[in-house]
């Protein structure tokens, strides 16, 4: 380990340290989501499965409540809900890095953990070079930071990061975001038999490729996967304009769905849709675990979205990652549920069978508080409801419009409403993940996903529900 690398190390613990009591004293502190101890978090990275053990490192400037040199802040869990904070994976001292360790994803090989992440480099006018690293670790704690293995290729500009491997059919594939010379976003191939020597196999999506015209000046943090039988590329434009109920937060996170010829590097897919209808969602990564699952974590943040105003920065810290969810493919469509070890924060039960709401807001006793998960099966699919939570969101069907509103309070003056949409047929069921200062809501078993950040005084704890029409119910609720 470098002198540097111990400095920085140091240097972070200290602020730990030194901000510890602030940050714990701040009421918004989440119970169940992946925070950082101090600073700011942004993407998730390098999410693996390792041992048994799943780790989940994250962008981390422990110094600020804003984006600087990125360190990897390392979180493990046996179980994706208990999170243990472990040593620092990577700190930015090399001089391939020195502006940031920037995203990048884990792979398992001979037994051990390799990181590809980016290094980030700007020289003394500010001018931006881009390096793809790899380090390596035993024993999934300490890591060693091999230099790196992949220099910017032609026909791009330095905008190019966030590199995902994987494995397939004995050969190694690495996918990066990428800004080609046109200043248009592009998801760029290379391939390798030894994770150390990357052939460029050329962009495989991106704007003016396949079925996309313009679609944004800069794609972030690729993902490719398989599931069911068909490959997922999900990845995070910036340059979209809002049309509609759609892509109305500044930048976007979705997918596309196709089928990828490994061997021409072909890549035929279908449109664009978002992962997350709410106002805080980005650059999600996932993983598969041992247990063959898909599961996808996102930054419970957006960037450049008025950062500097979220309440928590008063406490030293802001951000936090979204739970982990499931993936499947349901119609062509890809369905995210919570992970069902969440049920282990369970703990009392209440249910209310059969509610007829009203025109006027009912609550029920045991649903409140600031922590809950909350299931509402809808027994007359046709009828408005609206639940209000907590004085600060309110998630409204409309089934004539078939449509789902989820409007908050803004946190950045705390009374200007805001409302982000989705499309639905009906509404079937709705789950609910309350904490302290977050609401993520799960629609139709996963169909749609609304991540929010919320900022309620802590007398704010009642939930209420409505209908202008004659909607039925069943509410469940756990106090978690
Ligand atoms: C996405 C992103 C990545 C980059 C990282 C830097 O939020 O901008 O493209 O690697 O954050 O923290």
């Amino acid at each position: 380990m470098s002198q540097l690398d111990q400095q920085l190390r140091k240097k972070a613990y200290e602020e730990v340290e030194k901000q510890k009591k602030v940050v714990n004293a701040d009421r918004y502190r989440l119970a169940y989501h992946v925070m950082p101890p101090v600073g700011l978090l942004n993407d998730p990275n390098g999410f693996i499965q390792f041992n048994g053990i799943y780790h989940l490192f994250y962008q981390w400037n422990p110094f600020a409540t804003e984006h600087g040199a990125k360190f990897w802040g390392h979180y493990t869990s046996t179980n994706l809900v208990d999170w243990q904070h472990e040593d620092i994976a990577l700190t930015p001292s090399d001089w391939f890095d020195k502006n940031g360790c920037y995203s990048g994803s884990a792979i398992e090989h001979e037994g051990k953990i390799y990181l590809f992440y980016t290094g980030n480099v700007k020289d003394e006018h500010n001018n931006r070079e881009t390096y793809q690293v790899m380090a390596v670790s035993e024993n999934g704690l300490d890591f060693e930071k091999k230099g790196v293995v992949l220099n910017l290729p032609e026909g791009y500009t330095p905008h190019f990061r966030d590199p995902k491997v994987w494995e397939h059919d004995g050969q190694f594939y690495l996918i990066i975001g990428a800004q080609s010379k046109d200043e248009t976003g592009k998801a760029v191939l290379f391939r390798s038999n030894d994770l150390h020597h990357w052939e460029n196999l050329g962009a495989i999506a991106g704007a003016h490729i396949g079925q996309f015209g313009d679609f944004g000046y800069m794609w972030e943090c690729p993902d490719l996967f398989t599931l069911d039988g068909q490959e997922v590329l999900v990845f995070s434009p910036q340059g979209i304009e809002s049309d509609g109920i759609h892509y109305q937060n500044l930048y976007q996170a979705g997918y596309v769905i196709g089928e990828l010829d490994y061997e021409h590097a072909k890549y035929n897919h279908g449109a664009f849709v978002e992962i997350d209808r709410g106002f805080e969602f980005y650059a999600p990564q996932t993983t598969v675990d041992e247990q063959g699952r898909r599961i996808l974590i996102g930054w419970f943040g957006m960037p450049e979205e008025r950062e500097d105003a979220h309440p928590t920065i008063e406490h030293k810290w802001v951000h936090a990652m979204t739970l982990p969810r499931e993936l499947k493919l349901v119609d062509g469509k890809l369905y995210q549920q919570p992970i069902v070890e969440l049920k282990e924060l369970r703990k009392e039960e209440v249910s209310y069978p059969g509610v007829e709401l009203k025109s006027n807001k009912q609550s029920f006793d045991k649903i409140e508080g600031e922590t809950l998960e909350l299931f509402m099966e809808n027994l007359e699919k046709n009828e408005p409801i609206s639940i209000n939570i907590r004085n600060h969101a309110n998630i409204v069907y409309s089934p004539k419009e078939q449509l789902l509103k989820v409007d908050r309070i803004s946190f950045v003056d705390g009374q200007t409403v805001e409302e982000r949409f989705c499309h639905i047929e009906t509404l079937d069921n709705l789950r609910i993940y309350l904490d302290t200062s977050s609401l993520e809501l799960f629609v139709n078993d996963g169909e749609e996903v609304f991540s929010v950040r919320i900022y309620p005084k802590i007398t704010e704890t009642g939930i209420s529900f409505s209908s202008e029409g004659k909607a039925k119910v069943n509410l469940t609720a756990w106090k978690l």
